[in-house]
């Protein structure tokens, strides 16, 4: 990990204030694929989750732990803690395997957080930071203090609680704008304020994990960078609590674009960044919104002529990175229909994916499936394949045929067969469209009454033979689901990306104990 004084460490917390995210929770092998990925980004630390909550958390923190925590040149793989002696061994246990283990113990500091959340006094809450970091310090050596809700405490009182963690040996002291309260030259001053008045605080990392209730989050970073932070707490696509977190692709590009400014630098890899983005969003099926910077699909887009006719003399009049920069190919033709085992083997690993025979053997049967169906492949297309692949290993609802007639003519009637627990069962239904047809009629057959929140559609590549991305959002009583489905067929995408959700949403009621659970459902712990 990087400890020059113009490095600044990226702490990625997708897996866990991004899983906070209405909807994004992810199962194990999604948290697994994404923390890979995080790895090639080059992360310095991955906060994996918050290994007290559930057992499936604490499942998905060791699993990474033991391996992305161990890869060459692996990043710290970091867990999550309140202030209270359970979560921090909870905590230790979790991330004991990696290579190099972090604990991240949290307490809040605001008058409002202390007196009405926690109901404990100023000094109790000094208390908790004393004990919660000195154990935590015995069980690991990298230990990370956050004083919640920092950028609405009282500065004094907020200096007394840093100092504290640092007696007790927190190598990194967090300053979290817990409700993106905080504007960017507030943030400056605190952070110059506390790293100049507090005992020991040169000796420690100052880290700021910025919130964007305000749309202010990637500025309020960079202004505590520059007064004095070294860490930078963000998520890929910026999700996260609420208005979610600062986007990472957006601090690291600024500090790129903009060094001789800021004069800072990270180790990420900045070609990472756009797979990094549609991964994230494809397992937790929060669309990128076309304009978002850097990973948008508009972000290198010229539309209006002045903007065109200035870019084709001198790329530079309309364009300060590019596209290259962070990954974006330009819709790379890769592979063909008339491609081998061995050559998608090639690109598979030149991609970051490393497949066992078996698995590469199930996905060159699929692969070859959609070559007849798609003329030209793209990584994007492949990447699909393997979500699908990795995501859904033991659904109970598999579809098995769809038919669907429509037109001018005659109303739109799907005939669907599907896989219920291992038995096949046939349906035809009418709708109001076909995919209207299609999800009733699947409705029927699941036996689900989910409410269908919102379903969209997008096109993953260019062309009319573009595999379309289908997502669609489902409620059950407050219990969200989100799945995705692609295929080059729409309806076929549709009638997956409905099925994907449900069977998501049938792993949700189970971990929630709404069906037989689990034995290893024990009750969850609030989410920090
Ligand atoms: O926003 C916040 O305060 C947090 C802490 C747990 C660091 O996510
Ligand atoms: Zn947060």
């Amino acid at each position: 990990m990087s400890s020059m004084p113009d490095m600044v460490r990226i702490f990625d917390t997708t897996l866990r204030d991004g899983e906070q995210s209405p909807g994004a929770s992810m199962q194990k092998e999604e948290k697994l694929q994404v923390a890979r990925q995080l790895a090639r980004l080059n992360v310095d630390i991955i906060e994996a989750g918050f290994p007290v909550a559930s057992p499936d958390d604490f499942d998905a923190v060791q699993s990474i732990a033991q391996e992305v925590g161990n890869l060459p040149e692996a990043p710290a793989i970091c867990g999550l803690a309140r202030a209270v002696d359970k979560d921090i061994l909870t905590a230790a246990k979790a991330v004991s395997a990696a290579s190099l283990p972090r604990i991240h113990t949290f307490i809040a500091t605001s008058p409002i957080h202390m007196d009405k959340k926690l109901k404990m006094s100023p000094e109790g809450v000094l208390k908790a930071i004393e004990r919660s970091v000195t154990l935590a310090r015995k069980h690991v050596e990298d230990v990370e203090f956050s004083a919640e809700d920092a950028l609405r405490s009282d500065r004094t009182f907020l200096a007394k609680a840093v100092q504290v963690a640092i007696e007790c040996g927190a190598s990194t002291v967090n300053i979290p704008d817990t409700v993106g309260y905080a504007v960017p030259g507030g943030i400056r001053d605190l952070f110059r304020f506390l790293i100049d008045t507090v005992p020991g605080a040169k000796q420690v990392v100052f880290s700021c994990h910025c919130h964007d209730d305000l749309g202010l989050a990637v500025a309020n970073s960079l202004s505590a960078l520059e007064g004095g932070a070294r860490q930078v707490e963000c998520t890929v696509n910026g999700i996260g609590e609420r208005a979610g977190n600062a986007a990472m692709e957006e601090v690291v590009m600024a500090l790129k674009v903009r060094k001789a400014w800021f004069g800072l630098d990270t180790r990420i890899r900045t070609e990472e960044f756009f797979r990094s983005s549609r991964l994230v969003s494809s397992v937790t099926g929060m669309v990128v919104q076309p304009n978002k910077a850097i990973v948008g699909e508009n972000a290198f887009a010229h539309e209006s002529g002045i903007h065109q006719d200035g870019f084709l003399k001198d790329k530079d009049t309309y364009e300060i990175l590019v596209p290259e920069q962070v990954g974006v190919s330009g819709g790379k033709l890769i592979l063909g229909k008339h491609s081998g085992r061995h050559a998608l083997k090639d690109r598979l690993e030149t991609m970051g994916y490393v497949l066992s025979d078996e698995e590469l053997d199930r996905l060159f049967v699929r692969f070859k499936k959609l070559a007849d169906q798609k003329k030209d492949l793209y990584e994007e297309d492949l990447e699909t394949l393997i979500w699908e692949e990795d995501t859904h290993p033991k659904d109970r609802f598999v579809l098995k045929r769809l038919h669907v007639s429509g037109g001018t003519e005659i109303p739109p009637t799907a005939t669907v067969v599907l896989e219920r627990d291992g038995v096949e069962h046939r349906m035809a239904g009418l709708g109001d469209g076909p995919v209207d047809a299609i999800y009733r009629t699947v409705s029927k057959l699941t036996g689900t009454t989910s409410r269908l929140v919102s379903y969209s559609v997008k096109a993953i590549t260019g062309g009319t033979d573009a595999l379309g991305e289908v997502t669609v959002r489902i409620d059950l009583d407050g219990l969200l689901s989100i799945g995705q489905g692609a295929d080059t067929d729409i309806l076929v995408a549709s009638a997956k990306a409905y099925l994907a959700a449900l069977n998501r949403l049938e792993r949700k009621k189970m971990k929630a104990g709404i069906l037989s659970p689990h034995p290893s459902n024990a009750k969850a712990t609030p989410s920090p």
